[in-house]
């Protein structure tokens, strides 16, 4: 066993938290800039780091947010008072996280499927990341569904991937997030969604444990089982909840702490609402279900705050609101009648 063991569990203490989850603010730099565009923001070093302590100091948010998963650059920059930002969460209760892979390239052998890069000089960049205040990382594969995809050897492959990283995010004494995400994009049924999500999660369990992975030491952040967004019809949220619970139930060993959806391209109301309908169920689950959203939190705050200082107050109200709904579909007590009350 790793000899961070106790450093790994007291992180997790922190993430697991009641009523609690995570914001991930960690879109790479053409993510971001891809966002902004979309809204008439330009992307710049500058932009980034103010829309970045906009969320950060946002009053309130310390309620519902154990931690952040941060994009290297904001792991480097200071709020206006010249706090590091980093400092600015955990000053806060909240704990930094940093996404350490380097994004996905074509897999070849698989055509269609993609595998994540980044393995190399991995430890050497998280007791950096370490020394600027990181306590968890994240580490995302992507799965796009086709009639073809995905194929055996990307599930393979990408498993292994996730694995190695877990591993050694643990030996360095950082919790990993182990985000195995399967693609929302495509006209796919809710039962194929919920094939290639078992598919995927039973490869991932299977070689974090050929690793050595201590799954009491990681957070899963998995996709709900949802049709895909072409699909003809959209799900319910006893649907999501019912599909989703049953792959996990059948792939996720209870030994896992917490497992924290992404929201996946899903509205902010849907994520909320699905995430709401699995911890409304009375049949308790093993794991705690959270949230490590970004666009289901942010992406009424980005079209509030518009690039413009004038509307920073706006726009920290609207992301408090989707931090205490999230929260409350955390606990099973949310209800569409709560969206409207602010
Ligand atoms: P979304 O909630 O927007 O899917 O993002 C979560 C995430 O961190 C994807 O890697």
């Amino acid at each position: 066993m790793t000899e961070h063991y106790n450093e790994l569990q007291a992180t997790l203490a922190n993430i697991v938290a009641p009523g609690k989850g995570i914001l991930a603010a960690d879109e790479s730099t053409p993510t971001i800039t891809k966002r902004f565009s979309a809204l008439g923001i330009e992307s710049n070093e500058t932009s980034r780091r103010a829309y970045r302590s906009l969320l950060f100091t946002t009053p309130g948010a310390e309620a519902s947010l154990a931690g952040v998963i941060l994009f290297e650059e904001t792991l480097g920059q200071k709020a206006d008072d010249g706090t590091r930002l980093a400092d600015v969460l955990a000053k806060r209760g909240i704990l930094p996280g940093i996404k350490v892979d380097k994004g996905t390239t074509p897999l070849p052998g698989a055509p269609g499927d993609v595998i994540t890069q980044g393995l190399d000089g991995l430890a050497e960049r998280l007791d950096a990341y370490k020394a600027q205040g990181a306590r968890f990382t994240k580490w995302r594969e992507v799965y796009a569904i086709t009639d073809r995809n995905p194929t055996e050897l990307g599930i393979d492959a990408n498993a292994e991937v996730l694995a190695r990283y877990a591993g050694v995010c643990q030996q360095q004494g950082l919790v990993p997030i182990v985000e195995p995400e399967v693609l929302i994009d495509g006209e796919h049924s809710i039962e194929r969604c919920a094939e290639v999500t078992e598919a995927v999660l039973h490869a991932v369990f299977d070689a974090l444990h050929r690793h050595r992975v201590a799954t009491e030491a990681i957070i899963l952040k998995p996709n709900m089982v949802v049709p895909g967004k072409a699909h003809a019809r959209k799900a319910t949220p006893d649907e999501v909840a019912t599909a989703t619970l049953t792959v996990l139930r059948r792939t996720v060993p209870a030994s896992v702490p917490t497992i924290n959806f992404l929201s996946g391209g899903q509205s902010p109301e849907e994520a909320t609402a699905n995430l709401n309908a699995m911890n409304a169920r009375d049949t308790r689950a093993p794991w705690i279900l959270s949230f490590s959203f970004a666009r289901a939190l942010q992406d009424p705050v980005m079209a509030l705050w518009k690039g413009a200082q004038s509307n920073v107050a706006a726009a920290q109200a609207a992301f408090n609101h989707r931090l205490q709904m999230a929260s409350r579909a955390r606990d099973g007590t949310w209800s569409p009648a709560l969206e409207r009350q602010r």
